[in-house]
């Protein structure tokens, strides 16, 4: 038996304000999305921008369900539509912010296993790697370089 350590790198800005300015209009078009979600169920509302490299960006929100599972994450949301509508476009960067309806999110929320898989699956596929952003209401934004930083054991296609 022996132990395999995996590092992961991730960088932590103290507020929008310590972002590169086109990052900062990112996190901007999210907040906007995140405020069209649909989420009667959870009260707890996300919002998702890519930034393409043609430039123009991307948004979703997440999209609830009577019938729960039937729902979707606000990034699976703008990637697949990304993914459909744009789909020789290379993915730059993705911007992630939550806000819960019955208590102050300061804490950064990132996204939930799914859509890393989601995420991983369009950065294997388009090779240069897709910088995430994510954030709460306020306060911190974490960023990673990379999808492997935060879903370090990928399940891809050369598995298959
Ligand atoms: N949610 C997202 O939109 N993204 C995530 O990464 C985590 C969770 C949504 C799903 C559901 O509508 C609500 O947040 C509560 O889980």
């Amino acid at each position: 038996m022996k132990n395999i350590k995996i590092e992961i790198n991730l960088e932590v800005f103290d507020s929008v304000s310590e972002l590169p300015i086109s990052i900062e209009k990112l996190m901007n078009k999210a907040h906007e999305a995140r405020e069209n979600a649909y989420a009667p169920y959870s009260l707890f509302k996300v919002g998702a921008a890519l930034q393409l490299d043609s430039g123009e960006i991307i948004t979703g929100n997440n999209q609830e369900n009577a019938a729960y599972p039937s729902g979707l994450c606000a990034e699976r949301v703008a990637i697949f539509h990304a993914g459909s509508q744009h789909p020789n476009a290379t993915i730059v960067s993705m911007a992630i912010t939550a806000r819960s309806l019955k208590n102050k999110m300061i804490t950064p929320v990132p996204p939930c296993g799914a859509c890393r898989q989601v995420l991983a699956e369009y950065e294997v596929k388009q090779d240069p790697s897709i910088e995430v952003y994510f954030m709460g209401e306020t306060g911190k934004v974490v960023k990673a370089n990379s999808v492997k930083d935060l879903l370090p054991l990928i399940f891809d296609s050369t598995f298959l």
